[in-house]
């Protein structure tokens, strides 16, 4: 297959590139890399490679942790097995932002349950100004988050991250009381609901489900919020759409005000609605 000169260019760089990093095996990587992604010579290998992706997905395996990236608010991330997948509902929080948030230059944002690091990264692309840290406990899931915050911060997103458990007060002083804006996608489902495979069975349990009524992390998440936020902070939870009630109610009796609930039928899809609350901290 002949190359463009944009390509070769590309490939001449990545060569340096490599050689500079230390790598030992430098034209074995980069023959592997530009048959992954520039071009595909074995086209053979190709069919047989593209069965095997369908099989698996016809085993219910997520999309994503089947080719190892997702798009998520124009960004590509990395993501695998043990990973939580990004989902398009999130942007409901994002478009919050864009429109409705009031947040000084220089603000702390924290993305609690960032797993991956979609939001807070997609935070932090569209507000550079923000201190953006991205909180996770999982081992597995801190390492694609480290790698996101890594990847993007080639592109100039720059973000903190902060491997704690939400449950752990001590983990957070440093940020009493200093945070314009905490957001979270937690786990939010049930423990005895029944969902599809893709959750059930290969996503981390830790990523799906809180609790008998699901709220476990979300009560956590709203005590934490508490101890953190500023004065006019912000919290943003998303959860599921029967759970908007309760949600509401848990928030105002933490003394969180202007407390609404934001359905986004755009974002919404077969798997489910994009739900979010949002409260502010007024003393
Ligand atoms: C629904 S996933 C969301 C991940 C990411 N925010 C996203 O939207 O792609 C929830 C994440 O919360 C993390 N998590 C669960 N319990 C936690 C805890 N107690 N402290 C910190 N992170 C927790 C899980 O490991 C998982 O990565």
């Amino acid at each position: 297959m002949s190359l463009t000169d944009r390509e070769c260019l590309a490939i001449s760089q990545a060569r340096a590139m490599l050689r500079e990093s230390g790598v030992w095996d430098l034209e074995e990587d980069l023959s592997c890399l530009i048959d992954r992604y520039i071009e595909r010579v074995d086209k053979d290998r190709a069919i047989e490679e593209f069965m095997l992706a369908v099989q698996e997905r016809c085993n219910r395996i997520p999309l994503g942790h089947i080719v190892g990236m997702v798009e998520f608010d124009e960004m590509p991330l990395v993501v695998g097995s043990g990973v939580f997948i990004p989902r398009p509902h999130s942007k409901v929080i994002h478009k919050w932002l864009e429109t409705r948030a009031v947040l000084r230059p220089g603000a702390s944002v924290l993305d609690l349950c960032a797993g991956s690091g979609a939001i807070g990264l997609a935070i932090a692309r569209r507000r550079p100004d923000l201190k953006v840290t991205c909180v996770e406990f999982d081992e597995i899931a801190v390492q694609y988050l480290k790698r996101n915050i890594d990847r993007l911060a080639c592109k100039g997103i720059r973000v903190n991250y902060l491997q704690a458990d939400i449950r752990d007060e001590q983990a957070f002083t440093r940020f009493t009381h200093q945070v314009g804006l905490i957001v979270a996608n937690p786990p939010y489902v049930p423990q005895s609901q029944e969902l599809l495979p893709e959750w059930s069975d290969h996503h981390p349990q830790a990523s799906v489900y809180s609790g008998v009524d699901g709220l476990e992390l979300i009560r956590q998440i709203i005590s934490r919020a508490n101890q953190l936020l500023s004065r006019e902070g912000w919290l943003v939870i998303e959860h599921g759409e029967e759970q908007a009630q309760v949600v509401r109610e848990l928030f105002e009796q933490s003394q969180l005000t202007n407390v609404q609930t934001v359905i986004d039928k755009e974002a919404s899809d077969a798997t489910g609605s994009s739900v979010m609350t949002i409260g502010c901290r007024s003393r």
